[in-house]
């Protein structure tokens, strides 16, 4: 299969959906972008334009391109203007299975013969999902991370019947974006990044029940002492408390061992404190803009986050023995979809493989399976 992808059609203009389009336009690719209300597409766009104009105050692009990029993208209501001579459709709709099936047998009854069609889901089954439609060989996933615009990442997951010329076309197109693609060779629950961000976020909550910490002292730590650039419950707060629930209901579903739910989250959700997009989440915020938590050094010296590196490694280390990526993969993949600075594998080190399985045996013991230390980790000797 060689094809030429030259119209998009972006479906959902949420923030994976419109980011998405954003950085679709800015790669020259001609795109339409649809929602079923045109007041979500105006809000889309008018963060479409926000972030084109922090990339000109950054001096990545001029303002005459931005303008241009701006204008390239058509946001449209109806379903079948939008899919017009569309080459690829990339599906970013809220993460639920059944409002999948209800968007996938609209779009086979719209899209045109040659459209190929790819998910941004983030952790729904790429096969199941691909069975749900007329070309379950010409179906990929292409998961983009929150904020699609920044961070370098897409994860590419074939499902069981895509043929190999939609791997080769989604690793063509990832590039031509700008983003760098890793294969996700097994269609697993979370894939490579969730696996590891989505479980973190309940474990962070049970560290702040059984440890007695502050949100603010495990974030600096988590910043601070395990490298990356936002506290856990910051990053949730910015990713959205819905969003980190459809994807552990849905990894809850598909495997219990994935995934050790937290009622806190759920909770959240019901009471639509969704993070930094409802100005409250773990933390409050002043509007819906990108705003930062405050961590210091100085509190990450005081909370030793060992159990949620515990945690992050195990499920790392899971990922490498059933064979979904190899250590580089799963290694870049955190780097590039997480903005880790530094090694997940190095941190384990730095903070002792012992005290990190010794860690693990301590949580089973009180806590059940979920902590059971996988053997590559076991056996970790650097
Ligand atoms: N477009 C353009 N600019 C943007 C932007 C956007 N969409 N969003 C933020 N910015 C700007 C900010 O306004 C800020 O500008 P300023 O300097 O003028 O204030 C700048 O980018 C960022 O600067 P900061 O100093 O605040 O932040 P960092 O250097 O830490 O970078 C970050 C920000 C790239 C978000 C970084 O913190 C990071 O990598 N965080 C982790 C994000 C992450 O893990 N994402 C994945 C979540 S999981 C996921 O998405 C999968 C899904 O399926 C759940």
């Amino acid at each position: 299969m060689s094809v030429s992808i030259n119209k998009i059609t972006v479906l959902g203009s949420g923030v994976m959906g419109h980011g998405i389009a954003q950085v679709s336009t800015m790669a020259g690719y001609t795109v339409t972008f649809r929602d079923i209300e045109q007041s979500f597409l105006d809000k889309a766009m008018e963060k479409i334009k926000w972030s084109l104009s922090k990339m000109v105050e950054k001096q990545k692009l001029s303002q005459a391109d931005a303008d241009k990029i701006f204008a390239r993208i058509t946001p449209i209501v109806d379903l079948k203007t939008a899919l017009k001579d569309a080459d690829l459709l990339i599906e970013a709709v809220p993460e639920d299975m059944n409002l999948k099936k209800k968007v996938y047998v609209e779009i086979d009854s719209n899209a045109e013969a040659k459209t190929l069609y790819a998910s941004n889901t983030s952790t729904l089954p790429i096969t199941d999902m691909a069975a749900l439609t007329s070309r379950p060989d010409r179906f990929i996933g292409l998961h983009f991370f929150n904020p699609p615009q920044l961070m370098p990442l897409v994860e590419v997951i074939p499902g069981a019947k895509s043929n190999s010329g939609m791997v080769t076309m989604a690793m063509d197109f990832c590039k031509k974006v700008g983003k760098q693609p890793v294969l996700c060779k097994k269609d697993v629950p979370g894939f490579i990044v969730n696996r590891v961000f989505i479980p973190l976020v309940h474990e962070a909550v049970y560290c702040m029940e059984r440890d007695g910490a502050s949100m603010t002292q495990i974030d600096s730590a988590v910043k601070f002492r395990m490298s990356f650039p936002m506290g856990i419950f910051e990053l949730a707060d910015y990713t959205g408390l819905d969003v980190i629930h459809k994807a552990t209901a849905e990894m809850h579903l598909r495997d219990k061992k994935v995934i050790l739910p937290h009622p806190k989250i759920k909770q959240l959700f019901d009471e639509k404190n969704l993070g930094q997009k409802t100005g409250r989440g773990f933390y409050e915020y002043k509007g819906d803009k990108y705003e930062r938590v405050n961590l210091t050094e100085q509190e990450a010296a005081t909370y030793n986050p060992t159990s949620l590196l515990a945690v992050a490694a195990n499920n790392a280390a899971w990922l490498l023995t059933n064979g979904v990526c190899d250590r580089a993969e799963l290694e870049k993949a955190l780097k590039l979809g997480m903005g880790l600075k530094k090694e997940l594998f190095a941190t384990v080190q730095e903070f002792g493989v012992q005290n990190v399985v010794k860690a693990l045996q301590d949580l089973a013991a009180k806590h059940g399976q979920f902590y059971q230390p996988d053997p590559y980790l076991v056996n970790y000797r650097g």
